[in-house]
């Protein structure tokens, strides 16, 4: 006991150097965050009509010395009590005996020695006051044992904000000991750099404490029975560090339901200790503290809202926390990397996972956690890549559960996508899945291979290819040559192709009739007027160039000669290219089209034409024939003698 005086006394010490030191923004704060529980002004419509903070000029001091804020006949408001003034307001409030219609009694701006502010307190004990507000209450001096009288009360509430104990040596136990034993059910001391309180002497009635801001340690309330009503109990910014120690702290208030640990500075390191929560407490907030993966080992297991908000969790580790009746878990501003899959909350509805570094979340999330209404998974450094594709999938098959979609859910990563929204972020299903690319770019192969084997083997591409380059080739040549050379490029009336099968009947039939005839015919045959060192294709070439005519001669033989059809292809060239109609065909036998080669598709077209001679049979009808022959090659017979004879000259 004696060490503990010597404790307090120190941090009394340190309280009183430091007590100047706070600033009149953090009233403000209590003024708005403590007085839910206790409303500054209540319903009376004439007090929100006066200013809280009233200025002198406004309010006139009375002969009493203190200044008047509210005065009805429910609620007195009076500023400026002071060791002058407190014995006049104590004989004022003796006045108010139980059953009077004052209600609520606000004082501001006390500055009064410790047994006068007991007067006061006494004096409001048995009166019909049932709200008592004080703010502001300096120059506590001489504490001493003060023998209260806590008989027939019918206060309510007791609301202190902005106590500040100026005296340096006295005995701690004498000033808690008041407060920790008043029967009554509410009770707020707040911003007064308290550093502790003692656990009520009996079986206290307190249901609602309120030490929001002071300077409270793990040691309060151990081992502390007398509690066993209270339901709320807010420790906010306090100085809390042993989260093993909040829970023994609750384990006998059997009634408490609602714990705020906030803004303390709470670790817990995960030994193998069990945490002695209330089984009562239902809300648990532990937000703003220094606590790790390891809290989850020390959790209440009836807890259905907890907050851990702005914490140093990394991870939610599996099996480690089974918290049935869990329904919502606020863990934004943390350093999750991932959701936290629902294993050990199997009745979780509401997940808070903002601000952590999530950069592609799983999207296995409501598989595993089906009863969840709402994800907030905003505000984390996304990664937009294909692996967050399932991701964004996710909240369209989630129907709306992803509170604050889109605006919250933007791009971090890559850079050139920061700040690009989610729902605005596209990728290919080809470019995200590796399999179906490798498929695709396959079955593009497979067929640009089976499209080139198609043109070389069915069309033979490669051949006219080759034979065309050839042909301009030699045309380039000709045009290149010396002009005398160029003078031979009509020499002939017709060149004849034909198979070498058919040669008896072009030898015995064909030549003998056209060479022997008036207007005497002249044929080249690529045999025949062969100029050596030249291959056989530039031969054929020159035979159909020095020719007004191609002639062949089909039949199915010719179709089984590779070089007839080469020859025909020639000739054909040459009459696209000059444009002149130079083909002459004739049918010697009868070809049945499946003979004809696929890939002959020229031939093929000139059959489907008709356009042929064919030699009949029949000796009788041969010298129709022939004319007809005749006719065919002598249309230019005469332009052609004439051009002839020119160049010969
Ligand atoms: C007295 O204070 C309480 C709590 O702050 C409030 O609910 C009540 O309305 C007040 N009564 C009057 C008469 O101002
Ligand atoms: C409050 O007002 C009544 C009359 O309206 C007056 O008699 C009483 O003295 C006032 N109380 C204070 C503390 O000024
Ligand atoms: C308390 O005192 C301060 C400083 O003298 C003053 O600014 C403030 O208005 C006072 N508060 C009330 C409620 O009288
Ligand atoms: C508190 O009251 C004292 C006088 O009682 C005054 O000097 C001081 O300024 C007040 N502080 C605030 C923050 O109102």
């Amino acid at each position: 006991m004696s060490f503990l005086r010597k404790f307090f006394l120190y941090k009394c010490l340190f309280a009183l150097t430091c007590w100047n030191y706070v600033s009149l923004s953090v009233e403000d704060e209590l003024f708005t965050s403590a007085s839910n529980h206790f409303p500054e002004d209540g319903s009376n419509e004439k007090m929100n009509s006066l200013p809280l903070r009233y200025t002198k000029s406004h309010q006139s001091k009375t002969d009493s010395g203190w200044v008047v804020i509210q005065n009805t006949t429910e609620s007195l408001s009076l500023s400026e009590i002071t060791d002058s003034n407190v014995k006049k307001l104590v004989a004022l409030l003796s006045n108010f005996r139980q059953g009077s219609k004052l209600q609520n009694l606000t004082l501001t701006n006390v500055s009064v020695n410790w047994n006068a502010l007991m007067e006061i307190f006494q004096t409001v004990w048995h009166s019909s006051i049932e709200y008592f507000n004080t703010k502001n209450v300096t120059q506590l001096l001489n504490i001493k044992r003060y023998k209260f009288d806590y008989s027939g009360t019918s206060m309510k509430a007791l609301t202190m904000k902005k106590i500040i104990i100026t005296d340096l040596y006295f005995i701690q136990d004498d000033l808690y000991e008041i407060f920790a034993d008043m029967n009554i059910e509410d009770m707020t001391i707040a911003d007064s750099e308290m550093i502790h309180m003692l656990c009520p002497s009996s079986k206290s009635r307190f249901r609602y404490l309120n030490f929001l801001k002071n300077d409270l340690t793990d040691l309060l309330f151990q081992e502390c029975d007398n509690l066993h009503q209270l339901e709320t109990l807010i420790l906010k910014k306090n100085k809390f560090e042993s989260l093993v120690k909040v829970s023994s702290m609750t384990s006998r208030m059997k009634s408490l339901k609602y714990l705020d640990m906030s803004n303390n500075l709470l670790r817990h390191d995960g030994a193998e200790v069990q945490c002695p929560w209330a089984e009562s407490l239902a809300e648990l907030d532990l937000s703003s503290n220094q606590l790790a993966d390891a809290v989850f080992g020390c959790l209440p297991a009836n807890v259905r809202k907890l907050s851990l908000e702005n914490n140093q969790i990394s991870n939610v580790p599996r099996g480690m926390a089974e918290l049935q009746s869990l329904e919502e878990l606020n863990l934004a501003s943390n350093r999750l990397a991932d959701l936290p899959g629902c294993s050990g909350f199997p009745s979780l509805q509401f997940l808070n996972v903002e601000m952590n570094s999530m950069l592609t979340p799983s999207a296995e999330f409501f598989q595993s956690c089906p009863r969840v209404r709402e994800l907030q998974a905003g505000h984390n450094p996304f990664k937009c890549s294909c692996e967050l594709q399932a991701f964004i999938r996710l909240e369209r098959r989630s129907g709306g559960k992803l509170f604050g979609w889109p605006a919250a859910y933007e791009c971090e990563y890559p850079e050139s996508l920061r700040g690009t929204q989610l729902q605005d972020f596209h990728l290919s299903l080809l470019a995200c899945n590796t399999a179906l690319l490798l498929v695709t770019a396959l079955l593009l192969t497979l067929l640009l291979v089976a499209a080139v084997a198609f043109l070389c083997i069915y069309l033979d591409v490669p051949w006219y290819a080759r034979m065309t380059w050839q042909w301009t080739q030699t045309k380039r040549r000709a045009r290149h040559s010396p002009p005398g050379d160029q003078g031979s490029a009509l020499q002939f009336h017709a060149f004849i192709s034909y198979s070498e099968r058919d040669s008896p009947w072009v030898k015995n039939e064909l030549i003998p009739n056209l060479e022997k005839g008036e207007g005497c015919v002249q044929l080249c045959q690529h045999e025949r007027n062969f100029i050596p060192g030249k291959s056989i294709v530039e031969n054929i070439i020159n035979c159909i160039e020095k020719s007004y005519k191609s002639i062949f001669v089909l039949s199915p033989n010719f179709v089984q000669s590779e070089w007839c059809h080469y020859e025909l292809y020639f000739a054909h060239h040459k009459l696209f290219s000059e444009n002149s109609n130079s083909l002459i065909l004739i049918l010697l036998e009868p070809i049945p089209p499946y003979l004809i080669p696929a890939r002959y598709h020229k031939l093929k077209a000139l059959m489907a034409k008709r356009t042929y001679l064919e030699w009949p049979k029949e000796r009788s009808k041969r010298a129709l024939f022939w004319a007809n022959l005749r006719a065919a090659i002598s249309v230019n017979l005469l332009k052609a003698d004439a051009n002839l004879y020119e160049e010969t000259d």
